[in-house]
């Protein structure tokens, strides 16, 4: 999750059009914070806790949202017979991610296209993957119908979003003023719709359930960047998650919730000035699956 971005830092509404802000795309990030964000967090476990969702055998695998490739990257090289379509409603994200899955040959493609209208065949794929994208998109249930209309019978939807209300950050120990005031923060954003749903995570079992799939099945897995390093380090990261979240929603840099963060980090800097320890950011994903 944001500068530094863990699943929290993926924001904004994607439903606005691409070229909304500069730079930016329809989940408000730059490039280089999507990039920065997935390399802080996605690591071996998330990849393998994806690779756990996935059928046996050759299957066809659509990859909702699929900006920057992470998925078809990371999945692929573990998935010799599997065959990725990827789809951005983003058209400058998704000729970048055509280039860079480029190497993988023949059987990943990416194409333009909208999670809500989706350019493909009904019944023809084996697996649809959202990872970090239905929270941006304002009509969920309508994704999770399309989803289900691309799947073949038996088909399963792999979802997996964070809840950003949920910010763990430690040093050495617990740091509840800074949990909390991220916390106050991602509910700020959660009244104002940037993203559209920033704590999809514990919501989805029961909107795959009511979308019709079934065999709906949950797990709650940390995302987390833990590190050895000097304070400084740390803080100045958590100051980039501060930076990302309130860019990508557009908030005033008068927003009180914004303003807390920057005092407890401010104080946090006093506190531990010249320390090294061991520090964690981590919010919970819910993973989810369900069967069409
Ligand atoms: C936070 S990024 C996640 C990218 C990728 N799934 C990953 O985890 O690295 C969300 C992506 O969803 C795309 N997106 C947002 N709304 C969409 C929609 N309605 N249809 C298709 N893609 C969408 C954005 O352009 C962005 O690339």
């Amino acid at each position: 999750m944001t500068g530094n971005a863990m699943p929290s830092d993926d924001l904004n509404d994607s439903n606005s059009t691409p070229e909304a802000r500069e730079g930016r795309g329809p989940d408000g990030l730059t490039e280089q914070e999507l990039r920065r964000g997935r390399a802080e967090w996605w690591d071996d476990a998330f990849t393998a806790l994806l690779l756990d969702a996935m059928p046996d055998g050759p299957f066809r695998l659509v990859d909702l949202g699929c900006g920057y490739g992470h998925a078809a990257t990371t999945l692929l090289p573990a998935a010799p017979e599997a065959q990725y379509l990827g789809v951005d409603l983003d058209p400058v994200r998704a000729a970048a991610c055509a280039e860079l899955i480029q190497p993988l040959g023949g059987r990943a493609r990416v194409v333009a296209g909208s999670a809500l209208a989706l350019p493909m065949a009904a019944d023809c794929a084996e697996v649809v993957l959202s990872v970090s994208t239905l929270m941006h998109i304002d009509d969920v249930p309508a994704a999770l119908s399309e989803a289900r209309r691309v799947l073949r019978p038996g088909g399963r939807l792999v979802a997996v979003e964070p809840d950003n209300r949920v910010q763990m950050f430690r040093f050495d120990g617990s740091l509840p003023g800074l949990d909390r005031a991220f916390s106050a923060l991602f509910a700020r954003l959660t009244s104002l719709g940037k993203p559209a749903h920033p704590e999809l995570g514990p919501q989805l079992p029961a909107l795959l359930g009511a979308a019709g799939f079934d065999q709906v099945g949950f797990r709650v897995h940390m995302t987390q960047s833990a590190h050895a390093e000097p304070a400084e380090t740390f803080l100045d990261r958590v100051s980039g998650v501060a930076d990302v979240v309130a860019a990508s929603a557009e908030l005033s840099e008068q927003e009180p919730t914004l303003l807390e963060c920057r005092q407890v980090l401010a104080q946090l800097r006093e506190q531990l000035a010249g320390h090294e320890g061991y520090s964690v950011h981590a919010v919970p994903s819910w993973r989810c699956v369900g069967v069409a």
